[in-house]
């Protein structure tokens, strides 16, 4: 059966009622955490155009490659565990692609170790959101973003909060700072998620006596990679939020006398050049 007319989303509340749109499936149903094919779709008909190249890091069944082939754009999909003929395996945080390649970024990547992926050392979903190393991999992960994206051009992330063993760890927040150390803030959807999850009792009945939400939306996160004019305003917006964060933790060893911020290493620059950052996860000691 056909799946309900496509539409362009105007508002920052985003729902849609099929996983899938059209007679066929773009990705695959049976891929566990196959991203909705039409965020996909209502992010590639605003931010690129015809035979734009469209990069996905974390590709898992494809749906980025078959929607971009739906819309005609070309695009080059990433994983560690390519369930698509298509998709070429590679780690997120170190792409085989040239500076300033990509002209739409989107990724869903883990949230924590939620689900179970390939179960390989390097893969992100087997940390947990609690564990800094979960953090850690996103700053070398977005600094990739950074260096494949032509500047002036956008990086959408599709990303889940997180609760789990009564910790709560606001992904969406978190990334959002990590983010616009790098990038500038477009806007921010909420898309409610057609979790069948949700329409169990006993979730429900666990989130009424164990106190806690069960997550009824995801976060949207867009971004625009600067352009030269704007990269000082992503520094300068950078340092600011560094500063002010620095004053209210009280931390002496971030923030001197003068108030300045130190480098508190880990934050991209804007319009980032650097090639494939060395990290813990080559050397297998994660
Ligand atoms: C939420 S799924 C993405 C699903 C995909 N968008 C789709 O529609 O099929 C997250 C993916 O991240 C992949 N992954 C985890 N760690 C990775 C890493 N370090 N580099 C590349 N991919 C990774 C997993 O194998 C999994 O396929």
């Amino acid at each position: 059966m056909p799946s309900p007319k496509l539409s362009l989303q105007t508002t920052t509340l985003w729902e849609y009622p099929s996983q899938h749109y059209g007679d066929g499936e773009q990705g695959s149903k049976d891929y566990r955490g196959a991203t909705p094919s039409y965020i996909i779709w209502n992010l590639l008909q605003r931010y690129t155009k015809k035979n734009d190249l469209v990069v996905d890091p974390f590709c898992g069944s494809g749906t980025t490659l078959d929607v971009a082939a739906d819309m005609k754009r070309k695009a080059l999909g990433y994983d560690l565990q390519p369930h698509h003929p298509r998709v070429i395996r590679a780690d997120a945080r170190d792409l085989p692609l040239e500076n300033n390649k990509a002209d739409f970024v989107f990724m869903d990547p883990p949230y924590g170790d939620n689900l179970t992926y390939s179960g390989l050392p390097e893969c992100i979903g087997e940390l947990p959101a609690t564990d800094p190393r979960y953090l850690e991999a996103f700053e070398h992960v977005f600094n990739e973003a950074a260096r494949i994206l032509r500047p002036g051009r956008y990086l959408a992330v599709y990303v889940s909060d997180v609760w789990k063993s009564a910790a709560f760890v606001p992904i969406g927040s978190i990334f959002s700072e990590m983010l616009a150390q790098r990038f500038l803030p477009v806007d921010h959807i909420v898309v409610a998620r057609g979790n069948k999850d949700l329409e169990k009792g006993n979730y429900h009945k666990a989130a009424e006596e164990e106190n806690f939400f069960l997550r009824g939306f995801n976060h949207l996160l867009i971004f625009k990679n600067p352009e030269a004019d704007e990269v000082r305003r992503v520094k300068v917006e950078g340092k600011v939020r560094q500063r002010k964060e620095s004053r209210e933790m009280g931390d002496p060893k971030r923030t001197d006398e003068s108030g300045r911020g130190r480098s508190s290493g880990g934050s991209g620059g804007g319009g980032g050049n650097r090639r494939g950052s060395k990290g813990p996860w080559k050397k297998g000691g994660r």
